[in-house]
């Protein structure tokens, strides 16, 4: 994995900042006096959603934990690399050979542990979990070989015992997330007890993790291992190992959630499922399968409650619940396709039903389901355009303002003006009146006093703002005086930097340089063919994306704080004191930061407008 991104997932910034100021929760972020000036009231924000903190006050700087550390420890983007790497407990050096030693074994001590509970199964403690397979889950033999399933009795230590006879260690045993270590100095014990259980296997097929299923109904229904080094949850995707010659041959990827779901339609045929375990898709998900197939078929249902906490893995989630979260979940898909250059698709599955019964039950209905699973716009629109009647011109347009967040969200204008034609038959109006409506969505954003989610899209406007830059050299000296500070993250800024400074500014340095590894990744994406002056069009727009974001960002904070204070002032308080500032009253102490926000918060609805206007950056 990225060290950048490892570290940046291990190490809390509002804890880390908070130790060098301490911080307040205030909403959803967290506040506290400016640590790089000297102030007395605190404007300086930490965003722990997005992984960046920014001070409003007069020093206007701000990041990410990286550039937090250079500024603090007055280094460069390798001395904070450093600072933080010691403090994630990271290891800078890619493959350390004793690492990979220490891998392989972590990896050896786990398959023997496969061993072990397939042979419990076959044991006469084993009988309960081999009907459960066979009779509840109806498992074939093969299946249950080919799967290499088993069972772990309800014993402290009878893995432990069994490996520590063929010479594993303890460590190796718990750093697989085999073994729970014991407190106060007692021996540590097995974490899979009285669970069958489904192993875990990489690319490779090598077992890094395994899922332990009760038979009972016990919480939770099923129990997994931890992160490990050898096991990612977000990078391992259960039964590729077994699916990828399917995959290959069917040129489609289907994507589940569930270990069940894949291996029941394996067994009735269909070998080219694998399951993300629960979680949602994520870019590295992606990347994967595109390397065995163009074509990703998502059989999730959609209704399932649980998705939400997923949305934090910065994956694909598949959000229904409100127009907002369509347009969301539109976007975070088509940011995928656009990365990985592959088809998305989501296959109508009957609610209720998990695809393991609909494929063994009804093969044919699974089948047709797979082939005619529709692109996820498609998806929306179709179930938003049964859902709604039409037999009013308000019905209608009421439809059509549904429909908007995921029309808006569609990036490519051919694909977009497809499902503009769709709905406008749909509701037998022109092309144009669908449009009308449409395009109001596409312009305004988001005004003030309305705070915005914030939520980690994977493409962000700096990254598609340096993929232009590396893609168009020529724009250099356009972008020569800009600001580094343009960037919230250091890497990003290394970047920019480099950039600027050499034509060939990412080839020097070695493939272990985080900055050149983030270049490759961005070199990839796919831009449009652009002649130099609008790709000097587009690079303006994204700077002025990135600074009306940062603006946005400002004033959710501040919303969300001026909603707490009505809330424990009452609205009255807050409109009380908004009128006496504005009357260039001036408030007590104890009110001083609040009558700020409030000015604030005014002034800023102000200049958000004024950035609307033409021209404007
Ligand atoms: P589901 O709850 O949909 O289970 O979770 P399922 O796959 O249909 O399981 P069965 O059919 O009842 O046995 C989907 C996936 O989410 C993960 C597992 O990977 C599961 O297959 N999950 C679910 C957990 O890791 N832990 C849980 O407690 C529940
Ligand atoms: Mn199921």
């Amino acid at each position: 994995m990225d060290v950048v991104e490892t570290i940046k997932r291990q190490v809390d910034p509002v804890e880390y900042i908070g130790r060098v100021s301490p911080l307040q929760k205030s909403g959803r972020s967290f506040k506290g006096l400016c640590p790089f000036h000297t102030e007395k009231t605190p404007s300086f924000y930490v965003f722990p959603d997005r992984g960046t903190w920014r001070c409003f006050g007069t020093c206007g700087e701000g990041g990410d934990i990286f550039t937090f550390v250079q500024k603090r420890e007055n280094t460069d983007f390798r001395g904070a690399l450093r600072v933080l790497a010691a403090e994630a407990g990271v290891e800078l050096v890619a493959e350390d050979p004793r690492k990979r030693s220490h891998n392989e074994r972590l990896a050896a001590t786990m398959s023997a542990a496969v061993e072990y509970f397939q042979r419990c199964l076959r044991e006469p403690g084993g009988v309960e979990a081999l009907r459960y397979l066979r009779e509840k889950r109806g498992l074939e033999e093969r299946t249950i070989e080919t799967w290499r399933l088993g069972w772990a009795p309800d014993d402290w230590r009878g893995l432990r015992d069994f490996l520590r006879n063929r010479g594993y260690e303890d460590r190796d045993m718990i750093g697989a997330g085999l073994l729970v270590e014991g407190e106060n100095g007692r021996e540590p014990y097995d974490r899979f007890r009285g669970r069958a259980i489904i192993p875990i296997a990489n690319e490779r097929g090598e077992f890094v993790a395994m899922g332990g299923r009760g038979l009972h109904g016990e919480e939770p229904k099923y129990l997994n291992s931890p992160q490990t080094e050898i096991f990612d949850k977000g990078r391992t995707l259960f039964g590729l190992n077994i699916a990828a010659a399917g995959i290959r041959e069917s040129g489609t990827a289907v994507v589940v959630e569930g270990y069940m779901d894949v291996m029941g339609p394996w067994q009735a045929g269909f070998t080219n499922v694998v399951a993300t375990m629960g979680t949602s898709l994520t870019e590295n998900h992606a990347a994967m399968l595109r390397r065995y197939a163009k074509r990703i078929v998502l059989a999730m249902d959609p209704d399932a409650a649980g998705l939400a906490a997923a949305e934090r893995a910065g994956g694909l989630v598949l959000g229904i619940e409100s127009p907002e979260r369509m347009g969301q979940a539109v976007r975070a898909a088509d940011t995928l396709v656009n990365a990985n250059q592959v088809e998305l698709r989501v296959a109508p599955l009957p609610a209720g039903k998990d695809p393991d019964e609909i494929a063994r039950e009804d093969p044919e209905r699974w089948r047709a389901a797979i082939d005619g699973a529709a692109t996820y716009p498609e998806f929306l629109l179709k179930r938003i355009m049964a859902a709604e009647p039409v037999e009013s011109p308000m019905q209608a347009r009421a439809t059509v303002d549904r429909l908007r967040p995921v029309l808006a969200a569609v990036s490519d204008p051919v694909e977009r003006a497809m499902y503009v034609q769709r709905v406008a038959r749909h509701l037998g109006i022109s092309e144009d009146a669908v449009l009308e409506r449409l395009r109001s969505a596409l312009v305004s954003r988001p005004g003030p006093g309305r705070a915005q989610p914030i939520v980690n899209l994977p493409l962000n406007p700096e990254d598609v703002l340096l993929a232009l830059l590396i893609r168009h050299p020529g724009l250099r000296q356009f972008f020569r005086n800009y600001p580094r500070s343009l960037f919230s993250g250091a890497l990003e800024r290394e970047i920019f930097t480099r950039w600027l400074g050499d034509e060939d500014f990412a080839r020097q340095s070695g493939d272990d340089d985080p900055v050149v590894a983030r270049v490759r990744i961005l070199e990839k994406k796919r831009l449009p063919p652009l002649t130099e002056a609008e790709a000097r069009q587009a690079a303006q727009e994204k700077v002025r994306e990135i600074l009306r974001d940062r603006i946005i960002l400002h004033q959710a904070a501040r919303a969300e704080e001026l909603a707490d204070a009505e809330r424990t002032l009452g609205a009255n308080k807050v409109a009380e004191l908004a009128m006496a500032a504005w009357r260039g009253g001036m408030p007590g102490e104890d009110d001083r930061s609040l009558a700020e926000a409030v000015i604030e918060e005014l002034q800023l609805g102000l200049s958000i407008h004024r950035r609307e206007g033409p021209g404007a950056v």
